[in-house]
Formats: C-alpha cells, structure tokens, sequence
C-alpha cells in the first residue's frame, strides 16, 4: 500500500482531506465521502477491523482511515466457533471503545446475525444503538435481499457499508466456504452489487469474490468497493487485524497475508516474564519502593 501525496488535491477547503493516509497530518474524522472520493482519484485504502482501545489507537495513529468492529470479533475476541454466535450486546461495548480511542479514523459497527434480517424496523433499531454507542456507519450483510433495510437505514441518516459475495452469517445456505462469482453465479453478485449501490450504501464489501467480476463491479459501481479475498482491483482491502498481524495461529486463509508474526512476540514476552520470575531476577529494587 503505497501513501498518495498530499498535492493530489484541488482545491483545500477546511474540511477536505486530500489523503486518505498521512498519520498525524490531518486529524478530521474520515468520513464516508472522503472515501468516495478517494475512488474518484484512484486512492486505494486499507481497512481493518479493531475491537478494543489500543488496538483502535495505533491503528488510527497509522492512519488507517477506516476501522471495522467486526462481527469477527466472534472469533477473535469472544472465542466462539462462528459469528452466528455474538450478539448486539456483545459488541455495542466494543464499538464504544474502539470509537473513544480513535481521533480520525470511520468507525464502522457490524450488524450482527439476527439483528436485521427481520425487517426495516429492525434494522433500524439495532443500527441506533451502535451509532449512540459512537459507531459513524454499520455494516451488514446481504444484496437484492437486504436493499429495503439499507433503504432503511440511509433513510434514516445512518451511512451504510454493504457486503455480498461469500457473507459468512448466510454460511449455512451457501453451502460453505465458497468462493463467489464463478461462471453463471458471476450475474448474482454483480446483480447484488448494483442492488447494495442502488439503495444508498456508501461502500461495499466483496469477499470471495473471483478477481475477476470483483475487478468489473469496481469499475461498474459509483462506491468503493473493498475486497477480502477479491484479488487486486478492488477499490480498498480489508483484513481481519490478527490474521494481518500473526496473532492468530494456525494456516491463515490463501487470501491473508501476514505482515508480523505477533504471536511470538507476545509468547516470547510471557515466557520471559515467567523466567524472571522463577528465577527471582523480577522485580528488582528498580520496580520496588522504598
Ligand atoms: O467481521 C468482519 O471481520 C468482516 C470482515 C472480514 C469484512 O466482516
């Protein structure tokens, strides 16, 4: 990911952020148009997801311009087996959090599964309690199916990120992990995609899509479009932070790359604390009072 110059801009005005990125040289808040616009120039962005303080903090500081609380945090936080299980009350506090540490960067709330499916009014009402919580957008999940709740919600003033293609809350009717988009399916999503657009959201997640129809829905949608599994031409990419960072362990998904390898990090300092300590080298007079 490579960080545009700040001259890319016309004109200035107070609010406008010529880039996306450039931590600590602009502190206005993203916001969803910044992301529009940045498609108009040919800005490409990263997205992550965060769901605690200091993670929200440093990823800010880098000048990550959008933070997702995803319904990952399932997995990643609440150590169920798939994100059918988190509820809204689980992650209203998260997205708090992640919102009061964070000066800069959109903080977007991800519906949970059951929490919008039944209708408009639903939708609505789980939407509002992310954004009094600090959320600045939601996300969820589903195309055609899905347009009246994001008509709903836009409506209602509540930008709204989409996310078509593979949506693991739907995980069972798709049967399974698939890749999207393959052959006669290739319609569907771009069907989808169009759908998501027409009813007011902002931006759109593709996840497992084929690169190839991810590629044309980018040149076909006014949006941007974010790919997790959807190869290089997406307008943005997001991943999920420990897969991104090495703090999960185990063989990450093809379409992860990891940039650390946090986990040894963290191990290593655990075990050397409790090195220390059994060797009764920790605490010295250093980390003690008189
Ligand atoms: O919850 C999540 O982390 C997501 C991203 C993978 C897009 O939905």
């Amino acid at each position: 990911m490579t960080s545009t110059s700040n001259t890319s801009l016309s004109n200035g005005s107070a609010d406008e952020i010529p880039s996306l990125y450039g931590p600590g040289k602009n502190v206005k808040r993203v916001r969803t148009r910044h992301l529009i616009e940045a498609k108009e120039r040919g800005e490409k962005w990263a997205m992550l997801t965060s769901y605690d303080q200091y993670t929200a903090a440093l990823f800010d500081e880098a000048g990550i311009p959008a933070l997702l609380v995803g319904d990952s945090a399932a997995n990643n936080v609440y150590g169920y087996e798939t994100t059918l299980q988190v509820s809204v009350d689980e992650l209203v506090p998260l997205v708090a959090a992640v919102a009061r540490s964070t000066q800069r960067t959109l903080v977007i709330a991800d519906l949970p599964f059951g929490s919008y499916e039944a209708g408009p009014t639903q939708a609505l009402e789980t939407a509002v309690r992310f954004m009094k919580a600090g959320a600045h957008a939601v996300k969820l999940e589903g195309g055609r199916r899905m347009a009246e709740q994001i008509r709903a919600l836009t409506n209602a003033g509540i930008p709204v990120m989409g996310h078509i293609g593979f949506t693991p809350q739907s995980e069972h009717a798709v049967g399974g992990y698939r890749v999207q988009g393959r052959d006669a399916q290739a319609a569907e999503v771009e069907a989808d995609a169009h759908a998501v657009a027409e009813a007011g959201a902002f931006a759109v997640v593709l996840e497992m899509v084929t690169a190839a129809v991810a590629a044309e829905i980018t040149k076909q949608l006014p949006i941007p479009t974010v790919g997790i599994g959807a190869g290089p031409d997406t307008d943005a990419q997001v991943l999920v932070w420990q897969d991104m960072a090495g703090l999960r362990r185990g063989r990450p998904q093809r379409f992860v790359k990891r940039y650390a390898v946090v986990a040894d990090v963290l191990q290593n300092a655990a075990k050397a604390f409790a090195d220390e300590v059994r060797a009764g080298e920790f605490p010295t007079k250093a980390h003690s009072f008189e």
